[in-house]
């Protein structure tokens, strides 16, 4: 039984749903609903074949405990209904956190994809689910050397297996079909490598007004088009905001994964504090700027491809405007078969 519940698990889910059902296992897909806008969720399911959920426990919007207990209370119906023989949950969300509670406390096989990532910040709501899901978990997928020494200053080092990252995988299979089936460029009348891409929605940055503005600002002053998908975290204060900023900036509604795919792939910069978002600008290549003051992923920072700016808002514009060459590229972060390798390793 696999939980999923937001866009970034929709988007793992894809890649190993699809190695899951060529090997004959029979999945039972529980989604959690924490995000249901369509361009949140349905277009993930569509472009990326992505299996109807047998379940979607409508969790929605709400705070952690309402958004946490729902979602422990329906899996853990599922469970007993299904009775299945071990449950995966992925990164750090608050499904993942309540499919890793209802799993251990019924004695379930516990199995987390995107497992030893560490910010160290727990004003992360994200570490703490990140903390305790690894904590309960039976076998633990990692994309990272990094996320395998994290585990073993906690201790965990049985189960754990080193495969590359799912999110790899993903980019690999559908960068190519948005070469022939995205027309974002052209939609929204863009020239590649001419344009910056800005994602924001943690809630240190989305919750704060004064930070959004400060962002906004300092994007805004490169002159080049900036193109932000609004999460709708950010949507109230992105729209209050942009008038006052400038018109150059552009509030698109989130967009789909072929679409990102493009615009990450020809953008000239990502200003983002998106997980996902830091480690595609990686893969693809493209320079990137984090609105954080820490990272998970250390590798794309030390090989000179990414800033964390989190502290020092001001260095944005001026890091936009001269940004030094990167070092070196590798690739930390997997192949394009971690999918196959997890179900290898299930099947085994
Ligand atoms: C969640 C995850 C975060 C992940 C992010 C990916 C947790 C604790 N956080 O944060 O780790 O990086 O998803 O995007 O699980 N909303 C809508 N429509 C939707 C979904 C959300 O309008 O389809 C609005 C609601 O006002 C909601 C707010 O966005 O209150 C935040 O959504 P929520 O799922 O609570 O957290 P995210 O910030 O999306
Ligand atoms: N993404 C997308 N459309 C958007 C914004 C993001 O398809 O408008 C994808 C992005 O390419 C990445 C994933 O969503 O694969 C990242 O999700 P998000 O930034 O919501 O969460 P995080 O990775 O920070 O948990």
């Amino acid at each position: 039984m696999t939980i999923i519940g937001a866009r970034p698990q929709f988007i793992k889910a894809s890649v190993v749903s699809k190695a899951l059902r060529n090997q004959g296992v029979k999945e039972i897909l529980v989604n959690t609903g924490q995000h249901y806008d369509d361009n949140m969720a349905k277009i993930f399911f569509e472009e990326m074949g992505i299996p109807r959920p047998d379940y979607n426990l409508g969790v929605g919007s709400g705070t952690h405990a309402a958004q946490t207990s729902a979602s422990l209370v329906g899996i853990e119906n599922i469970i007993l209904d299904e009775k299945p023989d071990a449950l995966i949950v992925y990164g750090d969300t608050n499904a993942t956190i309540a499919g890793a509670l209802a799993a251990s406390k019924l004695h379930l096989k516990l199995i987390h994809i995107e497992a030893g990532l560490r910010s160290y910040n727990r004003q992360m709501p994200e570490e703490i689910n990140r903390i305790v899901t690894d904590v309960l978990s039976d076998l633990l997928f990692v994309p990272t050397q990094i996320a395998v020494d994290n585990l073993k200053k906690e201790g965990i080092v049985n189960g754990v297996h080193i495969v590359g990252d799912v999110m790899v995988d993903a980019l690999m299979e559908y960068t190519e079909v948005a070469e022939t089936k995205s027309d974002i460029l052209d939609r929204l009348a863009i020239e590649k490598k001419s344009y910056v891409l800005l994602t924001i929605h943690r809630p240190s940055n989305a919750d704060n007004n004064e930070r959004i503005a400060k962002i906004l600002e300092q994007v805004a002053a490169s002159k080049l088009p900036v193109i932000f998908p609004v999460h709708p975290r950010s949507r109230k204060s992105a729209e209050s905001l942009i008038e006052k900023v400038s018109d150059h900036v552009r509030l698109i509604d989130p967009v789909g994964y072929l679409d990102m795919m493009l615009l990450e792939k020809y953008a000239k910069m990502i200003v983002t504090d998106s997980g996902g978002v830091q480690k595609e600008a990686y893969l693809h290549k493209t320079p990137c700027l984090t609105v954080r003051g820490e990272t998970e992923w250390l590798e794309t920072v030390r090989d000179g491809w990414n800033y964390l700016v989190g502290d020092n808002l001001e260095d944005i514009s001026q890091l936009m405007a001269q940004f030094p060459e990167p070092k070196a590229w590798h690739s930390h972060y997997g192949d394009g078969h971690a999918a196959e390798r997890i179900v290898k390793i299930l099947m085994s």
